[in-house]
């Protein structure tokens, strides 16, 4: 397993009594941290059980998932949806959720600013769930979750490591990403992303 090469800075959390799933999504709907709140329609926390083994995390909301408040409900959910049923997981044993919980205006990219902003939410929600893995979907989970100095996910797609929350963590393309690219031949990133849930899967199978 890789240790991550430069990990960011978390501040630790304080202890919140009676914390649960329910009341970080409540407060996440309330939230005002970051001007996101102005331009979102829904906030969407994540989904999923209260307790599970692993954990999705992509992004940010796009605009099926700002319209619902359930992330990864858009085209590139459908087709994560595909990769997780063809490979064995059931969506209802998973947590899913991101980085950011509002969307940004036009699908921009998060700022690091609005990460660190919102992350205290997605450490608060780890901490109950207590997984013993996380998946990051594409290259911006991957630099938040495991560090800014990560070479990019062509390189490190499948691999291993130890994240900034302490558990351990598969670096995986962005299913967004995988719509660009029809093919499955051989070498290509859908072929790529396949070989990689299967190396998760059988882990997941491990615990
Ligand atoms: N892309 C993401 O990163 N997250 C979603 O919820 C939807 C699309």
């Amino acid at each position: 397993m890789r240790k991550p090469s430069r990990p960011q800075r978390l501040e630790p959390l304080p202890d919140i009594a009676d914390d649960s799933l329910e009341r970080i999504a409540t407060e996440i709907s309330q939230c005002q941290k970051c001007d996101l709140h102005k331009t979102r329609n829904q906030t969407v926390p994540g989904a999923g059980p209260h307790s599970v083994k692993l954990v999705f995390i992509g992004e940010a909301p796009g605009a099926d998932e700002d319209a619902s408040g359930i992330p990864f409900v858009g085209r590139a959910g459908q087709h994560l949806d595909k990769i997780l049923a063809a490979a064995g997981f059931k969506r209802e044993e998973l947590f899913i959720c991101n980085i950011l919980k509002c969307r940004p205006p036009e699908n921009r990219d998060p700022t690091l600013s609005e990460m660190f902003c919102c992350t205290p939410y997605l450490q608060r929600q780890l901490r109950l769930l207590k997984p013993s893995l996380i998946a990051c979907l594409g290259n911006i989970a991957v630099k938040f979750v495991i560090g800014p100095d990560t070479p990019g996910i062509t390189k490190i797609h499948g691999e291993w490591f130890n994240s900034i929350f302490g558990i351990q963590t598969i670096a995986l393309y962005h299913p967004s990403f995988l719509l660009r690219s029809a093919t499955r031949e051989k070498g290509s990133p859908n072929w790529q992303m396949w070989q990689d849930i299967q190396t998760l899967k059988k882990r997941y199978d491990s615990l």
